[in-house]
């Protein structure tokens, strides 16, 4: 592409750091739409025969054709996608070929396909949440009344239930797709037409091709649409999020699904067996979520560290963006498939949840908060009260709505039998009813508003 300057060809080694062909070949599609909308507009503008332009065209979707049928040749003569399939071009057409790249350079031919992928990649993980979410969802309303221990410090804290539990991922997972959105409005300007770095003397028509690849408008400076790299680094920050979010549920799913716990079955379709220890059930699909959170986190701050240093405008480190955006993608593409199985699949022992709720002392809190009710006591007062109560309930091995009214009088004369009402854990759960509480009431009209949000 450059021999009218060059005497030798490259050393070996040259070619092969600086080949993106084995990873960019990911970029086919987009790259073909990308060239088909830029040879269009150089027609209706007059910057090449509507003849060249119709070969260039057909020869574009030949080339589709064979890359959907045969995959991507790589050959590391032939740098990245860009020149991979100009060559073919060459091959099917001839010398009009080399009319395809006039106005436009491989940099905002780049920029332009890796935004185009970005897009649809942020559509894709859209979706799958989507999918996330119904699966929360579905499962909650199921699960509305289940109560379970809630905790804070890992220690049984207030009883809650499950329904409430997996809507709070709910919320986290909207926050997530509201990121994704984000960056996909922010990211949806068209480069294409900066040419190297400066914009050209042709006269082209950037607007047109913009609007034919689904951009709101062409970028306005040609410096930066060539030379920044934020929006991969946007997709990688929000793909980190949600990642984050993901390895809290699987670690939940992990902890839930240890014997001592026991809160879930795990289904056989996300487990694996021992080799020698055949009681065994691992939840190796939630590690493994758990673990690629750590690998997108990894690809955002490698794309982070490319990019601090570098000047305007384009320089070749940006090669190497893909690669982590790539790798992020297919991660957490897995990460959310598998959560979303696991979630629809899981057996929740609801049984054995009220059983640890009732039996971790977890309804301490509505008694002192009875003792500031109806008898009027201050809380840190009520506290000290309760805290003796807690104290006799372990003495004597029995769960706090089962200690006899004569042990809590010795306490606290002012306790009356109505206390029992309120010291069972659907007593408790019930009267959470502030906006965003446990209590089944709002964890169902939450529900419902998702329910609708969703379009279900
Ligand atoms: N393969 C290159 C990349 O991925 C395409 C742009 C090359 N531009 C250049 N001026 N060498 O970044």
């Amino acid at each position: 592409m450059w021999g009218g300057r060059f005497a030798a060809g490259p050393a070996s080694i040259m070619r092969e750091i600086n080949a993106s062909i084995p990873f960019d070949k990911r970029l086919w599609k987009q790259d073909i739409a990308g060239s088909k909308a830029h040879v269009a507009m150089l027609a209706k503008q007059g910057i090449v025969s509507q003849a060249d332009a119709d070969a260039i065209s057909a020869g574009l979707d030949t080339i589709a054709a064979e890359y959907e049928a045969n995959g991507v040749p790589v050959n590391l003569d032939l740098e990245d996608i860009h020149m991979v399939t100009e060559s073919r071009l060459a091959e099917l057409i001839g010398p009009a070929a080399g009319r395809l790249h006039t106005a436009r350079s491989r940099n905002d031919q780049v920029a332009t396909d890796f935004r185009l992928w970005v897009r649809d990649a942020i559509d894709e993980v859209e979706a799958g949440l989507n999918g996330l979410q119904r699966a929360l969802v579905a499962r909650a309303e199921e699960n509305a009344d289940a109560v379970m221990p809630g905790f804070t410090h890992l220690q049984s804290a207030q009883p809650v239930t499950l329904g409430h539990h997996l809507m709070a991922y709910y919320e986290m997972v909207r926050r997530d797709r509201s990121r994704f959105a984000d960056a996909r409005e922010r990211l949806n300007e068209c480069p294409l037409g900066a040419a190297a770095l400066a914009g050209t003397g042709f006269p082209t028509d950037r607007h047109m091709t913009a609007k034919a690849l689904g951009f709101a408008k062409p970028t306005d400076n040609s410096l930066d649409s060539v030379s920044d790299r934020d929006f991969a680094l946007d997709y990688l920050m929000a793909a980190t999020q949600a990642s984050l979010h993901l390895s809290r549920l699987a670690e939940e799913f992990i902890i839930w699904a240890s014997q001592p716990f026991g809160f879930v079955k795990l289904p056989d379709a996300y487990s694996t067996g021992s080799s020698i220890m055949p009681q065994k059930r691992n939840p190796d699909a939630a590690e493994l979520v758990r673990g690629h959170a750590g690998r997108i986190m990894g690809c955002m701050n490698a794309l982070c560290v490319t990019m601090k240093g570098l000047p305007l405008a384009y320089s070749k480190d940006m090669q190497d963006d893909k690669p982590p955006v790539f790798e992020a993608h297919d991660l957490l593409g897995l990460s959310i498939a598998a959560m979303t199985g696991m979630i629809e699949t899981v057996t929740f022992r609801t049984d054995r949840m009220r059983g640890l709720a009732e039996s971790g002392f977890a309804t301490a809190t509505d008694l002192a908060d009875w003792l500031v009710r109806e008898g009027g006591i201050p809380f840190r007062e009520a506290h000290h009260i309760t805290g003796r109560a807690v104290a006799a309930a372990e003495e004597a091995a029995l769960p706090l709505d089962k200690l006899p009214l004569e042990t809590l009088k010795a306490i606290d004369a002012r306790i009356d039998d109505r206390v029992y009402a309120i010291l069972t854990v659907d007593a408790s759960v019930a009267s959470r009813r502030s906006h965003g509480g446990t209590a089944p009431v709002q964890v169902r009209a939450r529900i419902a508003q998702a329910k609708q949000d969703l379009g279900l």
